[in-house]
């Protein structure tokens, strides 16, 4: 069985660190020969999540979108940067909106239960996002979410891209493939049981 993996970044920028990281990690999915797909969340304009306008509007259909690509994996990869100490409200955002309930009826937090999801984070600073990566793992496994224990922070991270996409420091490209590895051993374990 193809393992499909949604990789997804909480940054929108167009030279994101997190984002260059994310396609290192989903290279180490493609070696265990997982499906990749990359989603940004640019393409899905959401508003901020509020209770009345859900009630007057309805869940917006770039939600019922996301909510269906996530229906469709069987993993999730994320890279999500640190602002002040945090993952950023654009990632968090999207979660909670994914999290209502679908068309049918199904609460959105069934699409995390028992999917298997990894977290990394890259920042120019010393630890790299840690503390974001911490959080969200956090925030995955209260929807539960089957997050692996690999995860990576990357520091230093503006220095730390070779034109090609790869990390300079091959240890840690190898370690941060690894992750995407082991993400696709764990769905892989899962989708048997
Ligand atoms: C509002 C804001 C707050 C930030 N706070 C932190 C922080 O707490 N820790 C950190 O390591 N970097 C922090 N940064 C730096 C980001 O990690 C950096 O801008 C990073 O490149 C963002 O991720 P991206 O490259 O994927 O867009 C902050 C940046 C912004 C804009």
């Amino acid at each position: 069985m193809t393992i499909k993996v949604l990789a997804l970044c909480g940054s929108t920028r167009r030279d994101s660190l997190n984002r260059k990281l994310l396609e290192v990690a989903a290279r180490g999915a493609l070696d265990e020969d997982g499906e990749v797909t990359f989603i940004s969340l640019a393409d899905y304009q959401l508003p901020f999540y509020d209770g009345d306008f859900e009630q007057e509007y309805g869940v917006p259909e770039q939600v019922r979108e996301l909510q269906g690509l996530l229906a469709e994996c069987n993993a999730l990869l994320i890279a999500s940067p640190e602002y002040n100490g945090g993952y950023t409200a654009l990632l968090k955002n999207a979660i909670d909106w994914i999290s209502r309930p679908r068309k049918g009826g199904e609460p959105g937090v069934l699409l995390f239960a028992e999917k298997a999801a990894a977290v990394v984070s890259a920042s120019p600073g010393p630890m790299g996002g840690i503390r974001s990566m911490l959080g969200m793992r956090s925030v995955l496994e209260k929807l539960g979410a089957m997050v692996i224990p690999q995860g990576f922070s990357l520091g230093a991270a503006h220095r730390a891209f070779a034109e090609d996409g790869n990390l300079v420091d091959g240890k840690a490209g190898t370690e941060v493939r690894s992750v995407g590895a082991s993400l696709i051993r764990v769905a892989r374990q899962l989708s048997r049981q």
